[in-house]
């Protein structure tokens, strides 16, 4: 499953803090990258880089504004939706060892890649290593 382009379309994140008020985290982000294409968002801390990673992968919704992969608005998918999708766009974090949860076993961790990016049950995938 491969994707062609990601649209963002006048995004805005807003952060409702209970003692400082809102925040804008995100105004009016408009980016189109097509395939081949390599995009690097440099900007000092705080400035939402991060925020919009969280948007692109489905983590948070923004407040308002779309982003489209391949056409699609994935403001509106569901668990559901993301996870028939979550071959066309995911995250590597700068963080590898807060990328592995220590409360489950180093097999369940290796084997959560095969259970959310493949059919394969959970018999082969224990064939696999
Ligand atoms: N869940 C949240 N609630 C309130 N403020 C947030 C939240 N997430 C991020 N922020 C604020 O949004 C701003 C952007 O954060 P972030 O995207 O992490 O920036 P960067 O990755 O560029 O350092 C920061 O001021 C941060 O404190
Ligand atoms: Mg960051």
């Amino acid at each position: 499953m491969e994707m062609g382009e990601i649209v963002i379309q006048n995004v805005n994140q807003v952060y409702h803090n209970v003692n400082q008020g809102d925040f804008n985290a995100l105004s009016d982000i408009n980016l189109h990258l097509c395939k081949g294409e390599s995009l690097a968002i440099e900007g000092e801390s705080g400035s939402g880089k991060s925020t919009l990673a969280r948007l692109l992968i489905g983590i948070e919704k923004p407040t308002s504004g779309k982003i489209l992969l391949d056409g699609e608005d994935i403001t509106c998918w569901n668990y559901r939706t993301w996870k028939q999708h979550r071959k066309k766009i995911q995250a590597v974090f700068q963080d590898s060892s807060g990328t592995l949860n220590p409360a489950r076993s180093a097999y369940a961790n290796v084997e959560e890649a095969l259970v959310n990016l493949t059919d394969k049950k959970r018999a082969e995938r224990k064939n696999i290593f």
